[in-house]
């Protein structure tokens, strides 16, 4: 079968070499537009295919079938083979075109550096283990509540005065049907939680006993200094069982005193006032220093409120506390200003 190179030897070689070559010579090309016109070349209407074929009529009819039939495969070949390479170039052209086009997004900070859980997240993740090992199950409510949670249930009536201790976030409820004005607000506290999960738990029947916490964000109309921010976080304890005792909630906090501070603080409760209990009290926590330092409310379960959850107030009893977890985050890292936990300054959150 071999031949000198200007002998194209017999129809049927020349088409088996003319394929071969034409193989090779596709594979080679690097581009789509140069594909085409090698597609065009090797299969158009002047492409030595077409004058072969055009010869057919020139031979006999034996030969005539014969070369017809290998015309036949050469050209399947040939388009096979162009359309095989015109894939894999539109692919790689395409990935090429990702690869340029790609913006790269992350914020270089450093070599090094990797983020980590905000300190207000590490906090309220570490308050949720502390309560966990000590036997609670977690529960959420949502942040936009009605004034019924956040206040009525709460023993807190229209006009009570002690609502002016929430200075609250209404929000403008114009146009949606069914409900007015001054019914929909931003949750001043977590202590709507303990409401819905008291009608929960009865609504369910998994309950009393109820032991929860729950740990949220909350809102109030106050400008922020380094006190204060009007967006901030409270994780709430509820136990409501038979013939719970305010020795029991002391002994609650104590504990958990020292479960998150440590063995060394203590904690003291202060009489104070809060409309959903009955005694109620401050929380302070005993500093290294001897000084003592408030983080939040607690009392007994307020009878009205069992009662608005459908619970028997003769039966069952219930304490309560409310902690500022930004505050624990405060004392426990040493850091002045609230402030700072939103102001997203490297240079603190990273030493945190
Ligand atoms: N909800 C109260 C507050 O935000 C704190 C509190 C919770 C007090 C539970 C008593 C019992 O001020």
């Amino acid at each position: 079968m071999s031949s000198a190179p200007d002998d194209p030897g017999s129809p049927l070689e020349e088409l088996a070499a003319l394929v071969a070559d034409g193989v090779a010579e596709v594979a080679a090309v690097k581009r789509l537009d140069q594909l085409g016109e090698l597609g065009g070349r090797l299969l158009g209407k002047r492409s030595r295919l077409s004058s072969i074929r055009a010869g057919l009529r020139d031979v006999s009819a034996d030969e005539r079938a014969e070369l017809g039939a290998a015309l036949h495969e050469a050209r399947g070949r040939l388009e096979q083979a162009v359309e095989d390479r015109r894939r894999e170039l539109a692919r790689a052209e395409t990935a090429d075109r990702l690869a340029r086009e790609s913006l790269d997004l992350t914020e270089e900070l450093g070599r090094g550096r990797i983020g980590h859980a905000h300190v207000i997240t590490q906090t309220w993740e570490r308050l949720e283990d502390v309560f966990v090992g000590m036997g609670f199950t977690v529960a959420t409510g949502p942040e936009v509540e009605t004034d019924w949670f956040n206040f009525e249930a709460l023993n807190l009536p229209p006009s009570h005065p002690a609502r002016s201790l929430w200075d609250t976030l209404y929000l403008r409820t114009d146009g949606l049907e069914g409900v007015d004005d001054e019914q929909l607000l931003l949750r001043t506290h977590t202590s709507p939680v303990q409401v819905r999960t008291m009608l929960r738990a009865v609504r369910e029947g998994w309950g009393p006993p109820i032991h929860v916490v729950c740990p949220g964000r909350v809102y109030r109309r106050d400008t922020a200094d380094a006190t204060h921010l009007p967006v901030f976080h409270q994780i709430e304890m509820l136990v409501v069982d038979r013939h719970v005792t305010m020795a029991d909630l002391a002994g609650t906090i104590e504990e958990f005193t020292k479960a998150y501070f440590g063995a060394d603080l203590t904690s003291r409760l202060r009489p104070s006032y809060f409309p959903f209990t009955e005694p109620s009290a401050e929380v302070d926590i005993s500093q290294p220093d001897g000084s003592w330092l408030e983080v939040g409310g607690c009392g007994m379960v307020h009878p009205n409120v069992l009662g608005a959850c459908g619970l028997d107030p003769e039966e069952w009893s219930g304490f309560a506390f409310g902690f500022g977890i930004d505050r624990l985050a405060k004392i426990r890292h040493g850091i002045g200003d609230l402030r700072e936990f939103v102001s997203n300054d490297v240079r603190f959150l990273e030493q945190l």
